[in-house]
């Protein structure tokens, strides 16, 4: 079954869902836990629209550098856009399991909501710590979407959408095998940290009001399920906002290694 696909319309779609305050924060926390310095080396694999990319272009000054790799060319262009003056930062086109980069080229690489749609994790993993310096700092966060609470009346039906979405990744639980995933690769964890997203209310501007759309689009016709199934879905969940009685969090876990 196919991904998700980070074509034009789905990279728009994020460059906006990442721009909600709750991705805002979740991004905060990650900076503050990388705590990138000036003139630092930094890689970014994955880096989509580039909101990360840009944040750690000022962290590390312009005597610094800045790679976001990512193969999606929609993508790609989001991030150069939002980087244009800032010309430390290099967008370059790759995947994660063969980094276009000499042996420790980084101070410091980060990787967010990515490897969970990457196969051989082994590999990539591998991949990160051959092009960090020894001492490097490597920062991975994924979901985990065993984590989402999200109030519906007919919960059969949402235990079908949720099973159905978790096709759009390769990995849906993957954090809990991410620390023996790193010490394999040569990193030793140092900070395991969790990122809550929380919507205690149904707001437009939210992370989970637009994940709603996300999800209907890609789980409409798998699993059974028709376009009636997911407009009742996607209505179950509006009358709940409505009602002041929806509650949705789910939580991306945070893992910070250093390179032996
Ligand atoms: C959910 S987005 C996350 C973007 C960004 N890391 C962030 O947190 O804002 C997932 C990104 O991973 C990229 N991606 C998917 N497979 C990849 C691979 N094999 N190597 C590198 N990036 C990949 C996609 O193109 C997409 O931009």
């Amino acid at each position: 079954m196919a991904m998700l696909e980070f074509d034009d319309r789905a990279a728009r779609h994020i460059q906006r869902v990442y721009a909600t305050p709750d991705v805002v924060a979740q991004r905060e926390q990650v900076l503050a836990l990388l705590s990138a310095r000036s003139g630092e080396r930094i890689l970014d694999v994955g880096s989509g629209p580039g909101y990360l990319v840009a944040s750690l272009a000022d962290a590390v000054g312009p005597g610094g550098v800045v790679h976001g790799l990512d193969p999606s060319a929609p993508m790609n262009a989001l991030a150069a856009e939002l980087t244009a003056d800032r010309p430390w930062v290099h967008i370059d086109t790759g995947d994660a399991l063969a980094l276009p980069y000499p042996d420790s080229t980084f101070d410091a690489a980060v990787s967010t909501q990515v490897y969970e749609y990457v196969a051989d994790i082994p590999a990539a993993l591998a991949e990160l710590r051959r092009v960090l310096r020894p001492g490097g700092r490597a920062l991975v966060l994924d979901t985990d979407w065993d984590s989402v609470v999200w109030h519906v009346a007919d919960r059969d039906r949402h235990q079908r959408v949720l099973a159905a979405w978790e096709e759009h990744l390769v990995h849906p639980h993957l954090p809990a095998e991410l620390p023996g995933h790193l010490r394999r690769a040569g990193f030793t964890v140092t900070r395991r940290e969790i990122v809550p997203l929380f919507n205690p209310t149904l707001e437009p501007n939210t992370y989970s009001a637009m994940t709603i759309e996300t999800i209907a689009r890609f789980v409409t016709g798998r699993r059974g399920l028709s376009a009636e199934d997911v407009d009742g879905w996607r209505e179950d969940l509006r009358s709940r906002g409505e009602e002041d009685a929806y509650l949705f969090s789910v939580n991306r876990y945070c893992f910070l290694a250093e390179a032996v």
